[in-house]
Formats: C-alpha cells, structure tokens, sequence
C-alpha cells in the first residue's frame, strides 16, 4: 500500500502540493519518497529511501519547478526501501515517469520480454516494466494515450498508477484496477490522489476511478476513459463532506474498524504471492526434518491456524511455539537439520528475533512471513513472503491475521502439491474456494455487523467471557479472544473445546457467556456435544456458525450465521471478522479508544 499524489495547476509551485499530499498519505506507506515535476519540458525527479520530512530537506525538493508533477510515499512490496526501488521509476532516457500502488503479478514474463528486447532495469521492483513498456509501444507512433491503453491491456494485478511524461508535458495519465484512485478538481487545477485526505485541502469535488478505467487530466479537468474498448466514460464528481480527520480514516471513525473493512481487499493482494518466493518456502519446508512455526501473539494464532492446515492439506507436521519460549522449549534440540518458519507482522518483535537469532547460531533455516519489507526478519531470514496486507495502525492486529492464514493456507496448498498428497481435483477446489476468501468475507461483513452491533448492546455488562472451538475453530477462538481481551479489557478465558471439560467449565455458571465458534466440516459433531455441556450448566450460547445450520441454532441462545460452503480449513479468515466487529463495537460502547489500548503497543521491540 502506497501514497500517490498528482496535480497540474495555475497558482504556486506543483511540488508544494505534492509534498503536503504526501504528508496526508503517509499513514499509507513510509519506507521512501520520490518526486517528479516537469518545467519547460524538462523532467526532474528527485527520490530516496527514508520518511518524507528527511527526503524533502535533503534532496532539495521544494526548490524543484513546475506546475506539473507527481509523488509517492512507498510501502515495499518487492525489492527493500532503497534508493533504486523508490518511485517513480522511468524509461531509460527518463521521458516516462510512473508512480505506481498495487501489484502486477505478470511482471516478470514482461520484465523478461523487455530485457531480450534491450531493456535495461535499475530496480528490483514490479512497478519498473511499466514506463519501459510505454517506451516500448511509444515506437510505434500511436501516441501517449495509445499506448497507455495498449500497455494497461497487458498488466494483471492491481495498480492505482500515475504517469508523467515529456511526450505530453502538460497532461497526467491514470490508471486504476483494484488499487484506490481518486481525481479531483478545482478552480485552480487538477488532481489525483490513493485517498481523499490528499485532496481536501483543494477540493471536495472528487471522482472515484473505477476498475479497468483509465483517466487523462489537464489544467481544465479529466476525462475517463474504459481500458478495455477506449470508450468515453461521464460520470458526476462527488462532493466530499468528511472532516480531514475523518477522511484519513476514509469515514471511518476508528483505524481498527476501517482495517476491518479492508479486508477483502488486503486478502484480494494476499492473493498474489510471488510464485517464485512461494515456492522457494515450500522446497525448504520440505526438507526439514522438523519445522517450528514461531510468532506471538495474534501472528502465534496464525501459527496455530497454519499447523492444521499443513497437516491437513501437506500432511507436513509442524510444532506452533510462542516466541518467547521457543528457547526454553527447543533451543537445545534445534538444528541443521530444523526449519524455522517466523510469522511477524512487524518483522521487528523481540521475541521473535531472539528467537531466530538463536536458531541460525544453531545452523537451523529460518523462513519468514511479514508485512514489512525491509524489517529485520526480511533481513535475516533465508527467503520470506510479504503478506501484502498494507500499514495496519490500530494496535490490534486484524487484516494482518486474515492474511497471514491465506498466505499460509497457499504455502499449504503448493506444498501439498509439490508432494502429491492432494489429487488434482482436490487441489484444483481448493483453489477455486482460497479465490472466494476475499467474497466471503465481504459479505460477512456487511452481513453481520448490525448483528453484531445488537450483541455488543446485549453482552456489555458482562464479566467474562469463555471462547471455545475445536479442531482449526481453536485457533479462532483464541484470536477472537485476544481481540476481545486487548481492547475491551474484559476477563476472558479461550480453549479448544475439548479441553473445556478438564478445567475450564468450572467457571460455567448460570449466564455466563460462551462464544461457539462451529463451522460445518469434521469438528461439526464433537461441538455439538461440547455446546450441549455449557448449555446444561446454564450458560449463554453466542454461536458462530453457518447460515441454515438448524442444528446450532436450535441450541443457541443467539447466532451469527456465515456464508455456506467455506472448507473448513479457510473459516478463520471469514469466522474471526465478527469476532473482530464484537470486541471493536463493545470497546467503543465502552467509551474505549480501541486504536489504542492500554499498556500495549503494535511492536513490542523489547524484551
Ligand atoms: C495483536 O492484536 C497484537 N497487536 C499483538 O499480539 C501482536 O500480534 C504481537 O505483538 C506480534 O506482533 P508481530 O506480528 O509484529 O510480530
């Protein structure tokens, strides 16, 4: 996820504007910063690794001229913060300019295509492909804007980008598909922005570009115009009446509940791994002799989630271990021969780290899954995956889990491949349902929240909590738990329900709530008997499970029903967004600020 900003206007030096919208986005992406402006047809751009307040000053950049230009404020997807990686990237004689958000998930079939083609790359990112391909079509003589939709045709993925170009200095040319784009306009120029917080300051007249549309602005306005057929497109501006505040948080009141909507699509970019590094994980899983899934916290119960799926899918067994005693644990008996596979969203927990510093002293491979590119996991890790789910500033941890479990559920899925332990029929479902991920918890979403928001009302008096669930459902249980726990501070116990029988259901008295969470699949049975024990000894049943399950329900004192036919092994990703809704909709009838919770913090860098 990265800031983009774009603007040409009458009054005042464009890179002024851009550095102030850049400012705005940076909530989207911070690793580094690069500007390009053109002045008398001559191309400036000015980038580096580093925050926007250090790049600015060091590189001069408010001394650049033009009333033309485009900015970027990066989150690494591919390739480290680096100076070579920041945007824009050009075309060798530095006439195209590209900012670019998202992933295009064919770019190394195109990189390929252009290197035989003479093509000389400078950075080790996606984005780069894009003005050599423009370059490329740019030959023959179909102009800017052929070429641009010649070259959109070609990318698969998702992009939100911006070009700049000395071919035609006065214009800027945009591109959306499921990457966020936004024009605006005003009586002093034009715009373009990944949010709306860039733009208020100069207007509140915008335009959402939609999916598969390309859009070309000038001093006067923008016209829009269909990828696919080059048809024109008119649609009317919105007019915005969110407060700056408010638009940062795209009108959502709280970060944590604004990342609880991005989930479909931070799961839609967890869906496009890189083929090479996804592969390269597995061959190493599969040569262990025994692999460890370290992390803690929420990126622990994403272990939890993983080792199931591992086993079920790869029958890889593996050993879920928090952080911070992994040491205590296996620090003795891990190896050369041991895998290490670090989940962190972060990359920089301390537990984590000293966990798999002692790992490599012992010679053992270790593997990681982060959010940030550039952490020290990515560093000291021999191959790792980006999660791809964006900055995530509340400080509990919620599309980071979802797609931590995808990106898990794929490793599981190509490893079960690779050792041919799933038939192809099995493999090609599985596949065909990890692609619904993203719908079905859209639609859980907006299904469910008024539920959900009816029982926060129902339960915000209670005292306790028990969140029970059994088989890959524990894992969930314990994730819905944490959330519960951090950032409404209410006492709450979680096991696998099996176990709730050798202690736990000594606390079960008359109204005491336990959360169920039951989806169909093998556990269906066993939590039915399991529901039936609490229910005896009086307590209040909140049941997740799904929709039409009559046999839940007619056993439960209030439900939360899910999509039908989610495989069992990918119901965490879709049963923990109400969980997420509870704990979030009770802290704020709490009066809680749930972006922040007490006594914690999103990285805990010390020991
Ligand atoms: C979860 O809501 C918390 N923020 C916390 O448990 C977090 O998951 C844990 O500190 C691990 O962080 P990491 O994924 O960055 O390593």
């Amino acid at each position: 996820m990265c800031g983009i900003f774009g603007c040409i206007i009458r009054e005042g030096q464009a890179v002024k504007l851009i550095t102030d919208g850049l400012k705005r986005l940076e909530y989207r992406g911070y690793d580094s910063v690069g500007v390009a402006v053109i002045n008398n047809n001559q191309m400036d751009i000015r980038k580096d690794k580093g925050r926007i307040e250090e790049v600015v000053s060091e590189l001069s950049i408010l001394e650049m001229e033009g009333k033309i230009g485009l900015g970027h404020t990066r989150w690494a997807t591919h390739g480290a913060p680096a100076y070579e990686n920041a945007h824009p990237h050009t075309d060798e004689i530095e006439s195209i300019a590209v900012i670019h958000n998202g992933v295009i998930e064919n770019y190394s079939e195109l990189k390929d295509e252009l290197i035989d083609k003479g093509h000389i790359f400078r950075s080790r990112t996606d984005t780069e492909v894009i003005p050599h391909l423009i370059e490329e079509e740019m030959k023959s003589d179909i102009g800017l804007q052929g070429a641009m939709l010649r070259i959109l045709r070609r990318l698969r993925g998702s992009y939100a980008l911006v070009v700049l170009s000395t071919h035609e200095p006065d214009k800027l040319y945009c591109a959306r598909n499921e990457s966020p784009l936004v024009l605006g306009i005003s009586g002093n120029g034009t715009y373009c922005a990944s949010d709306v917080p860039a733009l208020l300051p100069y207007t509140n007249q915008v335009n959402y570009l939609r999916n598969g549309e390309m859009a070309i602005l000038d001093i006067d306005g923008f016209s829009i115009i269909k990828i696919s057929d080059g048809s024109e497109i008119v649609r009317p501006n919105t007019e915005i009446t969110w407060s700056p505040e408010m638009a940062e948080k795209q009108g959502y009141i709280h970060f944590m509940l604004k990342e609880i909507h991005e989930q479909p699509t931070s799961l839609r970019d967890g869906l496009r791994l890189q083929e090479r590094y996804l592969d390269l994980l597995t061959q190493f899983l599969d040569r262990g002799k025994e692999v460890f899934l370290v992390a803690a916290g929420t990126s622990y119960h994403s272990c939890l989630a993983g080792a199931y799926l591992f086993s079920k899918l790869a029958r890889l067994t593996t050993f879920p271990v928090v952080s911070s005693e992994f040491m205590e644990i296996y620090g003795s008996t891990v190896g050369i021969d041991s895998i290490i596979l670090t989940v962190s969203q972060s990359g920089e927990t301390y537990d984590t780290l000293k966990a798999i510093d002692h790992a490599r002293m012992r010679a053992a491979t270790v593997l990681g899954v982060t959010n940030t590119v550039g952490s020290t996991l990515t560093r000291v890790a021999r191959a790792y995956l980006i999660q791809q789910s964006g900055p995530e500033i509340g400080v509990a941890a919620t599309k980071t889990f979802t797609s931590q479990v995808l990106v898990l559920a794929q490793m599981a899925l190509r490893l079960a491949k690779n050792r041919g332990k799933l038939s192809q029929d099995e493999l090609d479902e599985f596949e065909i349902k990890l692609h619904l991920v993203p719908d079905w918890v859209e639609e859980t979403i907006s299904k469910s929240e008024d539920t959900v928001k009816k029982l926060a009302k129902n339960h915000l008096d209670e005292s306790l909590f028990l969140f029970l669930g059994r088989g890959i459902s524990s894992a969930t249980a314990l994730e819905g738990r944490l959330k519960l726990l951090e950032i409404t501070y209410i006492p709450s116990l979680a096991y696998p329900a099996g176990e709730s029988k050798h202690g736990p259901i000594s606390i079960i008295e008359e109204g005491v709530t336990c959360i169920f969470v039951c989806p169909r699949g093998e556990t269906h049975n066993h939590i039915l008997g399991s529901i039936m024990e609490m229910k005896s000894r009086g307590a209040n049943i909140v049941s997740v499970c799904e929709e039409g399950d009559e046999e839940v329900k007619r056993i439960s004192d209030e439900v939360i029903e899910m999509p039908r036919g989610i495989p069992e092994e990918l119901t965490p990703i879709v049963y923990i967004t109400p969980l997420q809704l509870l704990a979030y909709h009770l802290a704020v009838l709490k009066g809680l600020d749930p972006d922040k919770p007490r006594n914690l913090a999103k990285s805990v860098t010390v020991p």
